[in-house]
């Protein structure tokens, strides 16, 4: 079943939600799951639908600085939190630099849990600019990747990991 498909239950009622930095108005009952209404009403693609039961982290998004599965949270939970999807990270000529990580360190191959990817490692990196491996391994347990790409994934996030150190021990200017 794809998030287009998903079930909408419910009455609608008006959500205002702060996404990306920005306000955006969606017609939705309060426990629709956040993925279905970022996905369907507010075309935001980057989160993507995989198992929508909280198992893979494909559907992961930032809400404030965590990773959150959006495909578990209702609307009703954010109460004004900011949510931050991957388009909110960074764009095609301007990428974040976990992206730009992911993308030197050819990580994708389908591409699918990438989202979720680097999402949890925004995430990890805000809370723990340092990590060393096993806290990577720990911050990317429950992300699953069925194309096997885990070799290039945990390269890219220590790419990521060693600039940002790098940038902390930079004197400033
Ligand atoms: S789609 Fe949300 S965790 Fe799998
Ligand atoms: S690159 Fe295909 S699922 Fe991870």
């Amino acid at each position: 079943m794809s998030a287009a498909d998903a079930p909408r239950n419910g009455p609608p009622g008006r959500t205002t939600l702060l996404v990306n930095g920005r306000a955006r108005a969606v017609e939705a009952d309060p426990a629709t799951p956040l993925l279905y209404v970022l996905r369907n009403d507010l075309a935001l693609n980057g989160p993507k639908y995989g198992c929508g039961l909280g198992e893979c982290g494909a559907c992961a998004v930032l809400v404030g600085d965590k990773a959150v599965r959006s495909c578990t949270v209702p609307l009703s939970a954010l109460r004004g939190r900011p949510v931050t999807t991957l388009e909110g990270l960074g764009t095609a000529e301007a990428p974040h630099p976990v992206q730009r990580a992911f993308i030197e360190a050819q990580a994708a191959q389908c591409g699918y849990c990438l989202n979720g990817m680097i999402v949890a490692t925004v995430a990890l990196l805000r809370r723990e600019p340092r990590p060393d491996e096993a806290a990577i391994r720990k911050a990317l347990r429950h992300h699953l990747c069925r194309c096997g790409t885990h070799i290039e994934i945990l390269a890219a996030v220590r790419l990521a990991a060693d600039r940002a150190a790098a940038d902390l021990a930079e004197p400033d200017a």
